[in-house]
């Protein structure tokens, strides 16, 4: 019996520890609604948006591949965001608006703090884990 109690108080917790999302879990449900539908359920630009597209939205899964193997968060925010504003000749639209939820400041590798979406923050963490 005494073995059991400690097991019984352990298992909320672990629980807890599951079901809290994490970034990459946000971000992939963001993903799943934002982007697959140009950019595929994989990430490999083959979503059923793509061929009624001009442009083949990017393979997604290859980003850190041509960054020479550093995932290009940042790029990838700006991306989203509408930078370099491509969306005008077909390519990428722009979602600045679409994302809504809470700015927070976020870190830049040259170590400014820019105040960022949340949403961003987690489609970016999110496909890092996508990365091939
Ligand atoms: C309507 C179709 C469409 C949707 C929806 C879409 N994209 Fe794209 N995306 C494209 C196309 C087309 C390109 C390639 C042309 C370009 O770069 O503008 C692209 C390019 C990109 C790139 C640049 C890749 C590179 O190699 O530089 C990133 C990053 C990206 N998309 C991320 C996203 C994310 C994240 C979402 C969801 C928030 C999203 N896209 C939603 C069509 C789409």
């Amino acid at each position: 019996m005494t073995r059991t109690l400690p097991l019984i108080a352990v298992i909320p917790l672990v629980l807890a520890a599951c079901t809290q999302p994490t970034p990459q879990s946000r971000g992939a449900h963001l993903y799943e609604t934002n982007c697959a539908s140009c950019h595929g359920k994989s990430a490999q630009g083959d979503g059923p948006l793509a061929k009624q597209y001009g442009m083949r939205p990017a393979n997604l899964t290859l980003l850190s591949q041509k960054n020479g193997g550093v995932f290009p968060a940042e790029g990838v925010m700006a991306q989203i965001n509408g930078y370099p504003g491509r969306h005008d000749f077909g390519g990428m639209p722009e979602f600045e608006r679409e994302l809504s939820g809470p700015t927070v400041p976020y870190t830049t590798t040259t170590g400014q703090v820019i105040d960022t979406k949340q949403a961003m923050i987690d489609i970016a963490a999110y496909l890092e884990t996508v990365q091939q």
